[in-house]
């Protein structure tokens, strides 16, 4: 039976790809801060989810922790970070800005980084991380937000460019949505909002195939294409 860990479980798209990893027979090591929603969780699945309450932001504890964990599950072939934050920012304020990066930024590092050193020592291992389309440009309205998503998207091809240079299958996976109908959604004037559902399949379908980037629904690919090709000019404007 194969092990995953789910960072960032209790809601939305990990909690989405946490029920379908167990439904496709994988033993899940459940995370994220609130306890009782990883409890509710196990509560229905009782054999297949082991869970650790876990708050990324804390660098210091996360080894430890995912050791532990690792050892409760008797193993790891999947490491998938689902965990993020980011709120509407257009003021600037501080707190806002210093909560993504600890977050998105740190926190997505340091289990990044823990997630890769064990895959190399096994020789093996598959790491996802859920991006985001914003990551391909700035925003005045999230100026954080998008900016930890292309540190993301960067440093997800970073540790790709590092498995291939290691010559061992260590499997780095991005995961682009552009909206997905979860608590994280905010703001007006959204589109395409997938269900978490249909995300949660998508993105499970793509760990199988070992895609290397996988936009979420498929059709963002084209809002993609067309952000990356907005002159600057243009895009200082909108
Ligand atoms: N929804 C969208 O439209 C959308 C679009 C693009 C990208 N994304 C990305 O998709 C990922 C999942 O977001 P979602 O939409 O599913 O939102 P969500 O329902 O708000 O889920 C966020 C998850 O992150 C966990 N989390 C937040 N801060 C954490 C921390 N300090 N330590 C550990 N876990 C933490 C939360 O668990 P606890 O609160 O229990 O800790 C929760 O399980 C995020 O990285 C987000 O940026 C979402």
């Amino acid at each position: 039976m194969k092990k995953a860990i789910v960072i960032g479980a209790t809601s939305g798209i990990g909690k989405g790809i946490s029920n379908l990893l167990v439904e496709n027979l994988f033993t899940v090591g459940i995370t994220g801060r609130r306890t009782n929603l990883l409890q509710e969780m196990k509560t229905e699945h009782l054999n297949f989810f082991e869970i650790a309450t876990l708050d990324i932001t804390e660098v210091n504890t996360i080894e430890i922790k995912l050791n532990e964990l690792v050892k409760t599950l008797g193993g790891l072939d999947l490491l998938i970070i689902c965990s993020g934050t980011g709120d509407l920012n257009e003021k600037l304020e501080f707190n806002i800005e210093q909560k993504t990066i600890e977050t998105n930024i740190l926190g997505f590092t340091c289990v990044a980084d823990w997630a890769f050193n064990y895959f190399e020592k096994q020789k093996s291992g598959h790491l996802v991380g859920i991006s985001s389309v914003g990551g391909l440009r700035g925003s005045r309205f999230a100026p954080a937000y998008n900016a930890s998503k292309a540190f993301q998207i960067n440093y997800l091809e970073a540790l790709r460019q590092k498995a291939k240079k290691s010559k061992m299958p260590i499997i780095i996976t991005d995961v682009r949505p552009g909206f997905v109908n979860t608590e994280m959604a905010k703001g007006e004037g959204l589109f395409w909002v997938a269900p978490v559902d249909k995300a949660a399949k998508q993105i499970f379908k793509a760990i199988r195939n070992k895609k290397k980037v996988l936009y979420v629904t498929k059709r963002w690919r084209i809002v993609a294409g067309l952000l990356k090709r907005i002159p600057n000019s243009l895009y200082e404007k909108m």
